[in-house]
């Protein structure tokens, strides 16, 4: 799926989300870079949207990785990040086995991608292993938002008009048609807070953007 929509993926975000998601991921970015991290790893990178952004907003001496087991979505993010070779570099491989040492990454930024992975748990454990005591994770995700008006038209978008502009923008037939699923499927912001501070992480804060629609997660690996 995510290999067959790789090469108009970008374009497809800034449609459904109406550009917003640009601004969702500043911030994510900001507070990802605010303990001046000196390695950043982006899991499920894409192609390399988030990973781009923090290299150019970190200092030039900061390490971004980005990982993804998509080669296609990888072979796109290499090719623009080519400007900054020494910055920036990707690494094929899973979320819940990360290809990186232990206690080796400062700050773990991952967006729209935890959500497509089953065990919660899993990847959480995985993102304390890499990440150094001390080191932070921030999770940009969509949100379950259960009943309610607002709620009935976010899934009435999701439903219905995401997987219309999803296949008219990547050429797709299927594109986006999981998208309502695995929402309706993934955690409440306050279910993920707490599996984030089951599984290794303290001070976890949350906040909501998008109408709730989205929600930005970020927590500090405990010792
Ligand atoms: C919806 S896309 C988000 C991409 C990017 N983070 C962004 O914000 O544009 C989800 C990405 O996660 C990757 N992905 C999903 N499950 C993964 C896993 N277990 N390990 C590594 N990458 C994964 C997919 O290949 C895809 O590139």
């Amino acid at each position: 799926m995510f290999d067959a929509i790789a090469p108009r993926y970008d374009r497809a975000n800034r449609l459904i989300s109406l550009g917003m998601d640009l601004r969702w991921r500043g911030k994510a970015v900001r507070l990802a870079l605010a303990n001046k991290p000196a390695v950043v790893l982006d899991v499920g990178a894409g192609t390399g949207d988030l990973t781009r952004m923090v290299a150019a907003n970190a200092e030039p001496s900061v390490r971004a990785y980005g990982v993804d087991f998509s080669l296609p979505m990888l072979r796109i993010a290499a090719a623009r990040s080519d400007r900054e070779p020494d910055r920036v570099r990707y690494l094929q491989g899973d979320a819940l086995h990360l290809p990186l040492p232990p206690a080796s990454v400062d700050a773990i930024v991952t967006a729209f991608t935890i959500r497509n992975i089953s065990d919660l748990t899993e990847v959480f454990r995985s993102f304390a292993r890499v990440l150094k005591p001390g080191g932070t994770v921030t999770v940009l995700e969509i949100s379950p938002m259960g009943n309610g008006p607002v709620a009935m038209l976010f899934r009435l978008y999701f439903g219905k008009i995401v997987p219309f502009i999803g296949r008219l923008a990547t050429g797709h037939p299927f594109a986006y048609r999981y998208l309502p699923e695995s929402v309706e499927r993934f955690r409440d912001a306050e279910t993920l807070a707490a599996l984030m501070a089951e599984n290794g992480f303290g001070a976890v804060t949350f906040r909501r953007l998008g109408m709730g629609s989205v929600a930005l997660h970020h927590g500090v690996r405990e010792d």
